[in-house]
Formats: C-alpha cells, structure tokens, sequence
C-alpha cells in the first residue's frame, strides 16, 4: 500500500490526479497540501476541499495550506487556462470540509517522521512547501520514499515561456532545492503530457458518453482547458499533466522508458528562468539526481483514466 501526499495548486487536472488518488486501490491518500500556482491561493484551497467531498471522502483526508508566495520570484497564475475558479468557470458550492489550520510545511515534516520510508510525495504543483521543509528539517531527504513530480521539459517547448513549463517556472529556486536534496525523484515532463497525457476529442467524446457524475465533473474542470488548447495549440484536445503523473505513480508499467539523469533547473536567467536542463550524454559527469521518464503508454494511461471516470476504483 503506497501512503501519499499530494502536493497540489488546484485547478483543472490536479482535481482528477487527485480522484484517482482517493479512488486508488493500492494507496491511501495522506494529505493534501496546498502550494501557490495555477490560481487565487484560497480558491486552490477550496478547490481540493470540493474535490475530496465529490468523492465522498469529506472529513477523511487533511488539507492543508501551505506557500502563498513562490521564495524569491514573483508569478502569475494560470486562470487563462483553467478559469476564474480553476475549475473550468462551473462555480461548484463550498464543501463542508474546512482546512486544517497547521501549515503545510509542517504537515509534511510531521507525516515524514511519523512514517520513515514509507511516504512518496507526488509533487503536482510548484515546489515552495516542499523546499522550505526541506530547509526547515533536512532530515526528511532520507526519510521520504520517493518523490514524483509533473514538471519541466526534457528538450521541448515549454508551456509558459518558451524554456520552461509552469510549475518549475513558478519556483525554480524551489526546485533547485528539491532536485539536490538527495530524495529519490521521478520527473514527468511538459513532454510526457503532450505526447502521452493529450486526449483527443474521439477520446474525450468517448468521455463524455460515459454519462456518470466522474465523467461530467471531468468534462466540467476542463471545459477552459480545451477552449485554451484550440486557442494556444490549435489542437482539439485536452491535457491531462497531473492524472498521468498519478497514473504513473499508481501504476508504475505506465512507463516505457526511464533514464536517471543529472538535471540542472536554471534559477539564475530571466529569459530561461525556470528550465531544466537534463544532461542526455552525461557529459557533466555529476551523479544522476532524477529519473527521468522519457516515454508513458497512452493506451495504459488512458484505460485507467477511463476507468476511473466510469465511476470504477483504479
Ligand atoms: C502544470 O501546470 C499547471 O497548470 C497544471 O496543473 C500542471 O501541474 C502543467 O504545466
Ligand atoms: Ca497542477
């Protein structure tokens, strides 16, 4: 049984990363903890909370908030993507769950210590509240069974400038300190998303068919995302970065290659800020901080996405 916390800015996919993790037959989701990232902080917030209760889990798993502010950068959101509410503009009501009041940095700390070895964080967001308990307690480097994280690019395009990806841009200072900490890392790039976590609209139609609640609560949160795939990609189509991050996670088989590379996330630059720089031919000569997936099976992805919104445990 895999014991998780899910670090998260939620809004759009984040939400089905985390059904599929309340909905996991092999892991129990821990907690959930709240960065700065896609939108509003408190709306984030409010976010995961509605999202645990859709799932029936209301009062069953922690959320708490953590970074309201990247370390040393100033961001901007992402409700160009998502919508005003994150969720696709759908207005959902507030749940009943309230947040907890410990920070999220101490939630993560207090979870690691309490169960060495045993927790995998999976990183969907920027990477403040996991830098800074890192700093608060280096400890929890070697206490932390594996980290996951949906973030960067290995040589493609990035989504928020042309270096980068969104959640290692927000923070890269973050996640020059996460990436060094010695933690067991597994990164899922912006790549991986769009060659393997894109569903076209014969997959999303197919989707939509299904007609349970999971499938129009999945058609709801991306209603924007695809308005912004047409506009921004000139694709039909919906991404998918933070469910496949999960469904790999879950279902490790997922991957069909993983090298452990060196990466280096430049902090330094403006117009690079926020890339990661995967050394392919190990020139450098450092020791490989990451496991870098390189290719996911769609299909694999797509059936436990399918599952999961035909209403079934994945
Ligand atoms: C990442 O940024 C966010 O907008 C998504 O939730 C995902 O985690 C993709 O770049
Ligand atoms: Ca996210």
């Amino acid at each position: 049984m895999l014991h998780l916390i899910l670090d998260t800015d939620t809004a759009g996919d984040d939400t089905i990363a985390m059904l599929m993790a309340l909905r996991a037959s092999n892991a129990k989701l821990e907690a959930v903890t709240i960065n700065c990232g896609n939108i509003d902080f408190d709306q984030q917030v409010e976010n995961a909370l509605y999202t645990i209760e859709f799932a029936g889990m209301s009062g069953k798993v922690p959320v708490y908030p953590g970074a309201r502010h990247p370390l040393l950068k100033d961001w901007k959101t992402a409700e160009y993507v998502h919508g005003r509410d994150g969720m696709g503009n759908s207005n959902f009501p507030r749940a009943k769950q309230r947040p907890e009041n410990r920070h999220a940095v101490d939630a993560i700390i207090e979870a690691v210590n309490a169960k060495p070895g045993e927790i995998t964080i999976v990183e969907i967001a920027p990477m403040t509240n996991l830098a800074m308990a890192l700093r608060k307690d280096p400890s929890i480097a070697d206490k932390v069974k594996a980290l996951y994280f949906m973030g960067g690019t290995n040589y493609y395009q990035g989504n928020v400038t042309p270096a980068a990806e969104f959640n290692i841009w927000v923070d890269p200072d973050a996640a020059k300190i996460v990436l060094n900490s010695g933690i067991p890392t597994t990164m899922v790039g912006w790549e991986i998303c769009m060659r393997s976590g894109l569903l076209d609209r014969k997959e999303y139609t197919e989707i939509q068919r299904f007609g349970t609640k999971e499938s129009e609560f999945f058609m709801s949160v991306n209603r924007q995302v695809l308005r912004f795939m047409k506009r921004a990609y000139g694709l039909d189509a919906i991404t998918c970065p933070d469910s496949i991050t999960m469904a790999i996670v879950l279902n490790p088989s997922i991957v069909k290659s993983i090298k452990q590379r060196y990466v280096e996330v430049d902090n330094v630059s403006e117009i690079s800020r926020g890339a990661t720089w995967i050394d392919e031919l190990m020139i450098l000569k450092r020791r490989p901080n990451v496991n870098v997936v390189y290719e996911a099976s769609h299909a694999a992805f797509k059936d436990m996405l399918s599952r999961l919104l035909m209403g079934e445990k994945v």
